[in-house]
């Protein structure tokens, strides 16, 4: 299966680079990656968490093109400086996406080029098999920005779910997904620091939505040590990151349908689950544990009550959304988000003194 991925993505690549190009593969050093990447194959990086990372620092080239072979339909955020561009990289053989072709990199100058992954988890697994560039094309070794990290966990609402979307909405379209504009993404965002997302669209801590067993198969913290929460055997090396603040927002799919956990089954299994976390860092991170904006009691209140057991810091939610604050399915958009935001990042600062 690798070899005929490999060999297809070769004759993409015979085919669309340029005379001149020449391919980074995914383990140069110079490229830097934030969020869980499945590395085992050096040729092909794999990863499927919402807000994955890859940035390189690059002059000399008038082309570039990352190549992305996708399980689903899943979009990228390109950041180059200043300027933002989506990619819709859904092809499921190794495609090369050339991002520059209106662009007309100016091969004197060095840019700064991110790519984030906007999708969630479910929508399917990325795997980069590298970037190509002009032959002569320069790669600086990526300067470290910040020394700050934060991790959100949750459902649909971490995950930006129909954020773009203006209601009433179709089905689930994966391109009204964007981690980049979610209180998450916001958040870290000003607060210059190192964004790690895992989060799953319907689950929960007990039950999934919709879902008639407590507990049900696959909840959130089922999947969270997984660096690819849909294989079920590729643990996460948790050494290989530490967050100084972690951000829970977890419940809303325990409570939005019969049948309900009940109260004690929640509140320990919640905080079992952070025992777990804590559990897997040294440095001591703080938790904040967010309820709200699709959930209120009793919800809250066991939320609350965990926050309590463990020491974290609770940030309530409950009905803060204007009608104008809806994208579909009764999720917050942009401005939703941009509350959520407002709401928690002041609490955030304060408990981490940033
Ligand atoms: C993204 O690409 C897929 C596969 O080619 C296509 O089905 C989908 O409509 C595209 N999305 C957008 C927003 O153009
Ligand atoms: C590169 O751009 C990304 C996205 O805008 C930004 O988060 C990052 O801090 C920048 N890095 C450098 C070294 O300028
Ligand atoms: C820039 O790239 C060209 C070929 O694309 C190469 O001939 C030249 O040496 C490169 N310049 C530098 C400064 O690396
Ligand atoms: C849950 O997992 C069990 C054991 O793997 C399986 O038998 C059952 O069908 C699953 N239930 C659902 C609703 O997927």
């Amino acid at each position: 299966m690798k070899t005929i991925l490999l060999f297809l993505y070769f004759l993409a690549c015979l085919a669309l680079c340029n005379s001149n190009g020449i391919v980074i593969p995914p383990s140069n050093e110079n490229i830097n990656y934030v969020g869980r990447v499945d590395k085992s194959n050096s040729l092909q990086y794999a990863f499927a968490w919402s807000s994955v990372q890859i940035s390189i620092l690059i002059s000399n080239t008038t082309s570039f093109a990352p190549v992305f072979g996708s399980y689903g339909q899943n979009y990228f955020n390109v950041f180059i400086d200043n300027t933002m561009f989506v990619l819709n990289a859904s092809s499921p053989i190794p495609h090369p996406y050339f991002i520059s072709e209106n662009l007309n990199l100016d091969p004197t100058q060095t840019y700064n080029i991110t790519l984030v992954k906007r999708t969630e988890a479910w929508v399917g697994i990325s795997s980069f098999y590298g970037i190509i560039v002009d032959s002569g094309a320069t790669l600086f070794s990526y300067p470290k920005t910040t020394s700050r990290s934060i991790e959100f966990i949750g459902d649909s609402i971490t995950c930006g779910f129909g954020i773009l979307g203006v209601p009433p909405c179709g089905p689930f379209d994966p391109s009204l997904e964007d981690i980049s504009l979610t209180y998450g993404g916001l958040i870290s965002k000003e607060l210059e620091a190192q964004l790690y997302v895992e989060a799953w669209s319907g689950k929960g801590v007990l039950k999934n939505s919709g879902s008639t067993i407590i507990p049900s198969n696959q909840t959130l913290p089922e999947l969270y040590p997984l660096t690819i929460p849909t294989e079920s055997t590729d643990y996460w090396n948790f050494e290989d990151f530490s967050p100084d603040a972690i951000v829970i927002n977890l419940g809303t799919n325990d409570y939005n349908s019969q049948p309900i956990p009940s109260k004690h089954y929640f509140e320990s299994s919640y905080i079992d689950f952070i025992k777990f976390i804590k559990s897997k860092y040294a440095n001591n991170p703080s938790f904040f544990l967010v309820c709200g904006p699709m959930i209120g009691d009793p919800c809250c209140e066991y939320v609350q009550n965990v926050a309590d057991a463990v020491g974290a810091v609770y940030i309530d939610m409950q009905n803060i959304l204007e009608p104008n604050e809806y994208g579909c399915n009764s999720h917050p958009n942009v401005a939703g988000h941009a509350k959520m935001a407002s709401i928690a990042l002041p609490i955030i600062q304060k408990n981490l003194a940033w």
